[in-house]
């Protein structure tokens, strides 16, 4: 979707959110709100800053990545208001506001510096609260609270359900990040170093590494074990067994999160053959998405499903079942089968019950599983399941009641090419399932 497409979906996209935080607000005994882009946070004892990263509620309500210092004032029921921070600077190139539609959707004030934005705001502000970072000058602000609790959790649990325009935003993401794994795997058939394959990746996605919306995993052989491997060897391999690459890329805030796994030519059969079953498996697991079902349901179809495939290969020599309640299976599989996806790759809200703050607990034999909600139209979610030889998990199996059941030999054939991740993005739709990774693949 053009850019000018976005757009148009964005004056609905205000509408709503301008809905649910008049609820919201109400419910958490506010009049109004001020969203916060955030300051840029300085290196230690130096005048260099980190990459600067918008707060997602701002992010929220405005695309505007590098607007730092400006904030959004909305009182419930009225048009919200953009104060935008212009720097008065020579150093660094101040922030300008785009020549786009979106911008009607807002008051718009102009200003210089802080002094300025807080004359840009109501003068009583005992029934507003302040989401974003906590200024020393907030003090004099008269301010009713600085992140509330019960106002972020609310905005929280209604952030699960995305706008056609924040779906849209995603499956651009999608396309984007589609570009990158393509080079990606190029780089890799052409035999290219962790770092050649990531250079590949972000070239081909025209962003910089401060745009992606996490740092890419670029593993190569073993290192597909780790699962948030976080090295790029400039060094290549002398032989390249597989490639792990997790990478997203962003369209206004809004990021994807992508895994691909692939087999060298020359790869191992017993591999080459495992990735084709988890490709299989991601397929059957992205079947079951639908409005109603409990995400803890998928996580156990996911666990039961990779337990099935390790006794089937070989991996482990005992039933399914008994790969299962022993626990076996889980040192294969040590993360959730997904997550809900948005602003943050793991965006907010995942376990929350209600929007007042009770939690829907994990199962207790999987604590990694980020989201516990019944699924509903409008949530983004992850599917990512995964088969790795884990070393720090299978060193000390050898020698507890693991071992028995588990082939050493075949662990030891398959452990050089790390482990095999598949990760799409899906839209739960009211009827069933949106891929945005694989619908975009399909046209690349
Ligand atoms: N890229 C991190 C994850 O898949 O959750
Ligand atoms: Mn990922
Ligand atoms: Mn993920």
């Amino acid at each position: 979707m053009t850019t000018p497409s976005l757009d148009l979906l964005f004056p609905a996209h205000i509408a709503e959110l301008r809905s649910r935080t008049d609820r919201t607000l109400a419910a958490a005994g506010f009049d109004g709100v001020v969203f916060q882009s955030g300051e840029p946070l300085g290196l230690a004892r130096d005048d260099q800053h980190y990459p600067y990263k918008a707060h997602p509620y701002f992010k929220w309500w405005a695309p505007l990545a590098d607007a730092a210092g400006s904030l959004i004032h909305y009182r419930a029921g009225s048009r919200p208001r953009l104060i935008f921070f212009v720097a008065t600077d020579f150093w660094y190139q101040p922030a300008a506001l785009p020549a786009a539609t979106w911008v009607d959707e807002f008051e718009v004030v102009i200003v210089h510096s802080h002094d300025e934005a807080r004359a840009a705001l109501p003068k009583d502000l005992s029934r507003t609260a302040w989401l974003g970072d906590p200024l020393p000058e907030l003090g004099s602000y008269g301010l009713a609270a600085v992140n509330p609790d019960g106002l972020l959790r609310r905005l929280d649990y209604t952030r699960a359900r995305k706008t056609p325009y924040e779906i849209e935003c995603l499956a651009e993401a999608n396309r984007i990040a589609l570009r990158g794994h393509a080079a990606a795997a190029d780089a890799f058939a052409h035999g290219g170093s962790e770092y050649d394959i990531h250079q590949a990746f972000v070239g081909a996605c025209a962003q910089r590494e401060q745009e992606l919306p996490y740092n890419a995993i670029v593993a190569l052989n073993e290192a597909g074990s780790v699962l948030h491997y976080q090295i790029l060897q400039r060094q290549r391999p002398t032989r390249h067994r597989s490639l792990l690459i997790d990478a997203g890329a962003t369209c206004r805030g809004y990021g994807s999160d992508i895994t691909r796994s692939y087999a060298a030519r020359d790869a191992d059969s017993a591999f080459v053959a495992l990735l084709a079953q988890m490709d299989q498996l991601q397929q059957q697991l992205c079947a079951l998405v639908k409005p109603t079902v409990d995400w803890r349901d998928i996580h156990q179809a996911a666990v039961e499903k990779i337990a099935s495939l390790l006794c089937s290969s070989g991996i482990l020599r005992c039933s399914a079942e008994e790969a299962l309640t022993s626990g076996t299976a889980r040192l294969f599989f040590p993360h959730g089968i997904g997550h809900l996806l948005g602003l943050q790759v793991h965006d907010v809200g995942g376990v929350m019950a209600d929007d007042r703050g009770g939690m829907i607990p994990k199962p207790p034999l999987d604590p990694a599983l980020r989201l516990t909600r019944r699924l509903e139209p409008g949530f983004v979610v992850t599917m990512e399941p995964g088969l790795y030889f884990v070393d720090a998990l299978l060193k000390p199996a050898r020698s507890s009641h693991h071992a028995q059941r588990i082939d050493w030999d075949k662990i030891e054939a398959l452990a050089p090419y790390g482990g095999i991740r598949i990760e799409d993005n899906l839209v739960v739709t009211e009827s069933g399932v949106r891929n945005l990774t694989r619908e975009s693949a399909a046209v690349a």
